[in-house]
């Protein structure tokens, strides 16, 4: 098949599909989701299985310094590649195809254009990027944050996992993806990235196709709340310093702040000391992921939390200790990506709309080294991070031929 008539190419679902259900058997939960948490020997398992359908189609991984993998598929000439991509990392309960879907989407593209003997004007790269969920190694986006250079791969080899076990260097060491070449080493003209929208939007509006033109930003921080363990029967009420009761207020408040400011409040993750039925909690460590599409509401948002924190520690006589951890404001996408993902949905006879991210992904970090968009697909139920997450094969598809053609736009510019 000619460049002239490439209107018609569709890409091998049935083939990406088996891909897809042979990555999920690793790491692969009770009662469905997988598990790959990253830098363990499943996502290590999960990258020697990319590798070797890579090497089937006779093209090499290329592996950077922070582990990031990509695959090119060589253009007609040396300008600056277009590049798709996504993530093999997990969250611990979910991810059947939040991240591979991206990934494994841009394979089958690589092997549908092969096979058409199309070689386009531009090198196209599919990308596989390290630690994009941060549940393990915080940040989160991690490969594609040192691909942007903003952190060098030697300042992140020093994070320690949250068990704090063990180091990030090790790991990727360990799991023997350190590769040599410096992150964000070659120039890209373009990125797309296909993801699930792991929301109800697609869903309830009946739309094939979301072209995203923003994520939302992301605050996270971790508090250590300090008060004194007292015993629970005979401690009066008004001598007690309890770091759980301020845990509890600041819980609710979170939330219902978010609620109010139009944006996303969550204590993820509260881990009580000594956590004994009958102790006043003497310490409580306490994480809040807040998110807003906008720069100064999200800020505002995180200003009252801690000043509410505050409040709430002088009259309950505790302290508190806070760090940051993630400070991800919101990023604009390319609109002009974004109309040519609705131009060739339209094309492809799919419906499409305009959608704001409220996850975060990759893309976000590529914004900031060219053009970027993202496609969405419906999730059944908006649920993800759950092992229920899950995307029907037509949307799937769909998707996937969307990425496809708005790919083949952008490789021929
Ligand atoms: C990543 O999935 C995030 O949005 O936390
Ligand atoms: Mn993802
Ligand atoms: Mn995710």
């Amino acid at each position: 098949m000619g460049m002239n008539d490439v209107s018609k190419l569709q890409i091998n679902f049935k083939r990406f599909k088996k891909r897809l259900d042979e990555l999920n058997k690793i790491g692969a939960m009770n009662g469905g989701g997988v598990c790959r948490l990253a830098l363990s020997d499943e996502d290590k398992a999960a990258r020697n299985l990319l590798k070797k359908w890579v090497q089937e189609l006779g093209l090499q991984l290329e592996v950077d310094q922070i582990g990031n993998m990509f695959i090119t598929l060589p253009g007609q000439t040396d300008a600056p590649c277009v590049m798709t991509g996504s993530h093999l990392d997990t969250v611990g309960t979910g991810g059947l195809f939040d991240g591979p879907l991206g990934v494994l989407g841009g394979l089958e593209i690589i092997e549908t254009l092969r096979e058409n003997d199309i070689q386009p004007k531009r090198p196209l790269k599919v990308a596989s990027f390290t630690n994009e969920e941060g549940v393990r190694f915080t940040p989160d986006m991690m490969g594609s944050l040192a691909f942007k250079k903003a952190n060098t791969p030697k300042e992140l080899y020093d994070i320690e996992s949250v068990d704090g076990k063990v180091k990030l260097g090790e790991e990727l060491e360990r799991i023997g993806y350190k590769g040599e070449m410096e992150p964000g080493d070659f120039p890209v003209s373009h990125f797309v990235e296909i993801h699930i929208e792991q929301g109800p939007i697609l869903e309830n509006e009946e739309i094939d196709i979301g072209a995203v033109t923003k994520v939302q930003g992301i605050f996270w921080t971790e508090y250590q709340i300090l008060g004194r363990a007292a015993h629970a029967g005979t401690t009066p009420i008004p001598l007690r310093n309890d770091a759980g009761l301020v845990a509890a207020q600041l819980t609710a408040f979170v939330r219902e702040k978010a609620e109010a400011l139009g944006g996303a409040g969550t204590v993820g993750i509260t881990e009580v000391s000594p956590n004994l039925i009958n102790v006043v909690p003497e310490k409580v460590r306490l994480t809040t992921d807040l998110r807003h599409p906008e720069k100064e509401t999200l800020h505002e948002l995180q200003n009252t939390v801690d000043q509410k924190l505050k409040e709430l520690c002088d009259t309950e006589g505790t302290r508190f200790e806070r760090k940051e951890l993630v400070r991800f404001e919101p990023v604009d996408f390319s609109p002009e990506v974004a109309d040519l993902i609705e131009k060739q949905a339209e094309t492809l006879g799919y419906s499409s709309r305009k959608m704001i991210s409220g996850a975060g992904h990759d893309a976000q970090m590529m914004a900031a080294v060219c053009p970027t968009s993202m496609i969405f697909v419906p999730s059944v139920d908006g649920i993800s991070h759950n092992i229920e997450e899950f995307t029907k094969d037509e949307d799937l598809e769909r998707g996937i031929n969307t990425l496809l053609h708005v790919l083949l736009v952008l490789l021929e510019r």
